[in-house]
């Protein structure tokens, strides 16, 4: 009941009280630039500071999103935000009780932030959760002005580097700014959803033959005994079995990290080293988004496209994925997404045979 700012606070507090008798004297000899970039942004207090600049205000005078979100009314402050607190504490929690040692951020962690600078947010894009219409909204929001419909923006032009900036181009200094005054946000899914989501997308689907060629053809070669000739140089029929292996086969990520459409949100958005403060999930996409677009002040200007439930996979298809799957696999697969199933309160689903 008490005040959501300074739970918030007090926990920054902690935890820049927490990293600096070690962080201190290490501090000036290793004298790294992206040193400054986490030390800046834990000492300084999470109070919003109003933007200086001129150059990208919206016409009016109005709060930042992070103003509403702490400092907010109790209008605002909805049902939908209630939960949406919860799941941030529970985030709080679990980073503290799961993560040892605090590592620094490096600009290139900073790759999935898209930066909003004109109304103050950022949101780290997860792949299989709604990124496109987020990116389309984003897309919008930044945009002259002319568009307003995000439907209209094609889908692949909502994925073109360039149309939309990440905070990892901004120098060091902007970034800092940005982390303690936007608005911080992500969307995550239950992961074996997500990874449903992603083999039926990129390995079912005839005209995915980049991901066959890249992915494809390496998996079948490693995982499929007495392959044939065709299916070892097309690789466009992978089976779900055999992406859980290639997944949990420690080779694969010694070559190179996992591709973003199934990398773990835990290692694409940082969640215990930027504090988001905002989570909204995919479950409960569409009262969410509309959280987050009141919170930017934005909800009369833009409407998150709903989604299509017909294409959404549920429980009951994952479930059936799975059972191809030894359960050898399925503890291995668990374990390797064990943090996203953690920091975000997914259970264990009921359809694995794990103990
Ligand atoms: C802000 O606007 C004022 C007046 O319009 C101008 O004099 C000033 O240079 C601007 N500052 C910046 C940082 O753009
Ligand atoms: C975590 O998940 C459980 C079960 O779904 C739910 O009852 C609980 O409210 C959730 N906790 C938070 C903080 O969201």
């Amino acid at each position: 009941m008490s005040d959501f700012g300074t739970g918030f606070r007090l926990w920054q507090f902690e935890v820049s009280k927490m990293r600096m008798p070690k962080v201190g004297r290490v501090f000036l000899a290793t004298c790294v630039g992206s040193l400054f970039i986490l030390l800046l942004y834990f000492q300084s207090t999470s109070k919003p500071v109003e933007s200086t600049g001129n150059s990208s205000r919206p016409e009016k005078a109005r709060r930042s999103p992070l103003q509403t979100l702490y400092n907010g009314d109790q209008v605002a402050l909805s049902a939908a935000q209630a939960s949406l607190r919860g799941r941030r504490s529970h985030l709080e929690e679990g980073c503290l009780s799961h993560t040892r040692k605090r590592r620094v951020l490096s600009p290139e962690d900073l790759r999935h932030l898209i930066v909003d600078d004109r109304h103050g947010l950022l949101y780290c894009y997860v792949p299989k959760v709604a990124c496109t219409n987020w990116k389309r909204v984003l897309m919008v929001l930044t945009g002259d002005g002319r568009q307003s419909d995000p439907l209209a923006i094609p889908a692949n032009e909502a994925h073109v580097a360039g149309n939309l900036r990440t905070l990892a181009e901004f120098p060091v200094a902007e970034i800092n700014h940005r982390l303690r005054s936007y608005l911080k946000f992500l969307f995550v899914r239950d992961p074996f959803e997500r990874l449903v989501s992603a083999y039926r997308n990129k390995f079912t689907r005839s005209y995915n033959t980049a991901f066959h060629k890249r992915y494809g053809t390496k998996i079948v070669r490693r995982h499929r005994a007495g392959a044939r000739p065709e299916a070892l140089e097309r690789g466009d029929d992978v089976t779900f079995d055999e992406f859980v292996r290639y997944l949990v086969d420690p080779r694969t990520q010694r070559e190179e990290p996992f591709n973003e459409h199934w990398e773990r949100v835990h290692s694409l958005c940082h969640p215990c080293l930027i504090h988001y403060d905002v989570v909204g999930k995919y479950e409960t996409l569409d009262s969410d988004s509309r959280a987050v677009l009141q919170l930017a002040g934005v909800d009369g200007e833009v409407r998150f496209p709903t989604s299509a439930k017909s294409t959404r996979t549920n429980g009951d298809m994952a479930g059936r994925f799975f059972k191809s799957v030894n359960p050898f696999y399925q503890k291995k697969l668990l374990n390797l997404y064990r943090m996203d199933f953690l920091l975000f309160n997914y259970s264990t689903p009921d359809y694995l045979s794990v103990s």
